[in-house]
């Protein structure tokens, strides 16, 4: 079964495993969290990096430390992984929905507006499968109406929006370093931020609100730590950084010259400003192609690749369908009808790639 992805380990995650484990630092203090976090801000073009238990909660840490509470609203994207959606709810603010634009599969910044209401807190847009965001329009509408600019990063480590990396182009960015990711800690996040106020706050709520009183508390804070063996891993993870992207960008160069004369396949974008880094390399199956993706995926799973169905977007989930009875997000629909994340791991070698293509065009009716 070719995996639709799978992390690649250099030798010196295993070394700073093997230190931390000799020298007893494994809990949440130790040298590999302040490294990573050094290192992976300073990567992302952002002054401060709170390392955290994964990314659902680095999204968390962040809604939280902008102290978005009860009664207020924070638009997201519709086409998202559940983990975008999930964090809001969990700071008691509801989640409003915007579709899709069709050119990048990311929130559509004019569709925004008309859901700004006087609850509005924040806009946290997702970077879908890599691809950024276009971080201008987006900065303008929340400067225009006062409100916080978030990223969910986690898929999109090293992508760039007019030559700038992701998560530091917003009041703060999210990153999940779970297995799948451009660079993991197994499982792991990180928030990112220029704020120094947010990164006290993050910082602070990460850690149960433990001030310089210890045992004295004036936030309802978490145990959302990383500890120092997940932070030895992605230290490692962080001399691969670069080529892991570049892994990921060839590869997408090689899908995209297998399959591009494929009638019904819509290849995945990239804007003139962006640098996609294609985290799931995701393609659309149009109803030209004559198999609708459900089958697809299991004639694929026959002949030994592995897939993922694209994400089923937020208003139509069954825990969070209620809330959004009667809307229509058509764009989102259509992506979550028609997408199939293909393998992407950093593993992938050409003859895989073109064994899934062989097949995907087997498969054409
Ligand atoms: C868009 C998005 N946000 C958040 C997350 C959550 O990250 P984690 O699995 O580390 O909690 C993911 C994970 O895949 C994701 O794709």
């Amino acid at each position: 079964m070719i995996p639709v992805c799978e992390p690649k380990l250099g030798s010196k995650e295993l070394e700073n495993v093997i230190d931390a484990v000799k020298t007893n630092w494994i809990s949440s203090k130790g040298k590999y969290i302040d490294e990573f976090e050094q290192r992976f801000s300073k990567y992302c073009g952002a002054k401060h990096g709170i390392a955290c238990s994964n990314g659902t909660v680095a999204i968390h840490l962040a809604l939280a430390s902008l102290g978005i509470k009860a009664g207020d609203e924070v638009i997201i994207p519709t086409f998202t992984m559940i983990a975008t959606v999930n964090p809001v709810t969990y700071t008691g603010a509801k989640p409003v929905l915007v579709d899709s634009e069709p050119e990048t599969w990311n929130i559509d910044p004019s569709k925004i507006e008309k859901k700004i209401t006087p609850k509005t807190k924040a806009i946290m847009v997702m970077h879908t499968y890599g691809h950024p965001c276009d971080m201008g329009p987006l900065q303008e509408i929340a400067d225009k109406h006062d409100l916080y600019l978030l990223e969910d990063a986690a898929e999109a480590h090293g992508a760039e929006y007019k030559g700038e990396r992701v998560g530091g182009l917003s009041d703060a960015g999210c990153f999940s370093f779970y297995a799948n990711k451009i660079i993991t800690t197994g499982e792991g996040g990180m928030v990112v931020t220029n704020d120094d106020k947010i990164a006290e706050m993050a910082r602070l709520l990460r850690d149960q609100a433990f001030e310089k009183k210890r045992f004295l508390h004036r936030h309802v804070g978490f145990n959302y730590r990383m500890t120092n063996l997940q932070a030895a891993v992605g230290a490692g993870q962080m001399d691969l950084i670069d080529e892991s992207v570049e892994t990921r960008r060839r590869n997408a160069m090689t899908y995209n010259s297998f399959l591009k004369n494929v009638e019904g396949i819509t290849l995945p974008p990239e804007a003139t400003w962006a640098k996609n880094v294609y985290w799931m390399y995701t393609v659309l199956i149009e109803d030209s192609f004559g198999m609708g993706r459900d089958e697809l995926m299991v004639f694929l799973k026959e002949k030994g690749v592995d897939t993922r169905s694209a994400f089923y977007p937020v208003h139509i989930q069954p825990v969070y369908e209620n809330q959004y009875k009667g809307e229509k997000y058509p764009v989102a629909e259509d992506l979550g009808r028609k997408g199939i994340n293909l393998p992407s791991g950093n593993m992938l070698t050409k003859e895989q790639i073109k064994t899934v293509c062989d097949a995907i065009a087997s498969a054409k009716r």
